[in-house]
């Protein structure tokens, strides 16, 4: 029996955490991969705060005891001192993925002007895909659609499940189908 994909699903916030506000970035996220994967998976989602060593430990734990191939993660991507969600995410990366962060600020900043505040990026751990969003959750969907199209093959190429898209919704690109 081949096993369960499972996503994980990352807020970042030290208000959202503390129950001062309810996430909106993770359920956002949720809402976002069902109706793009038509592949059947399962979300692992967390609710942290903004400290470095809890957010690498979360990302580690996801990866390497849950199993997922994906992590999303939204929030702590500004330049606030307590932003620290892409430090940690090379911290615990094998490789870093730059050209995430650089096609979503692109993307953004045809939105916003602000975009230029994100320094959300992505990287590998083992088998895992992690990427990083802002907090917005406008900005979730914004971030998505922007690099959504890559994310199957990027898993196809690091080992991970067979992840298959909605194509009135994205269209994943896979330059080698069938690898
Ligand atoms: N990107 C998109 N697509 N849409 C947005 O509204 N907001 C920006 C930016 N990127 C935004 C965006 C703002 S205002 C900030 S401060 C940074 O993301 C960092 O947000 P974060 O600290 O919540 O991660």
């Amino acid at each position: 029996m081949s096993e369960e994909i499972r996503i994980g699903i990352v807020t970042v916030s030290d208000r959202a955490s503390r129950g001062e506000y309810e996430d909106r970035g993770g359920p956002a996220i949720r809402e976002y991969l069902e109706k793009t994967l038509t592949t059947p998976w399962v979300s692992v989602p967390r609710v942290i705060a903004d400290e470095r060593s809890r957010i690498e430990a979360t990302l580690c734990e996801l990866s390497d005891q849950q199993r997922c191939c994906l992590i999303v993660t939204t929030g702590g991507t500004g330049p606030a001192a307590r932003d620290v969600t892409p430090e940690a995410t090379e911290a615990v990366s094998e490789k870093v993925m730059p050209g995430f962060g650089e096609l979503m600020r692109k993307t953004s900043l045809e939105k916003v002007p602000t975009a230029i505040l994100s320094r959300q990026t992505a990287g590998i751990r083992g088998r895992c895909l992690i990427v990083n969003l802002p907090g917005q959750p406008r900005a979730i969907r914004e971030c998505l659609d922007a690099v959504f199209p890559a994310i199957p093959y990027c898993i196809d190429l690091i080992g991970g499940p067979y992840l298959e898209t909605d194509p009135q919704h994205i269209v994943a690109f896979r330059p080698k189908p069938g690898l």
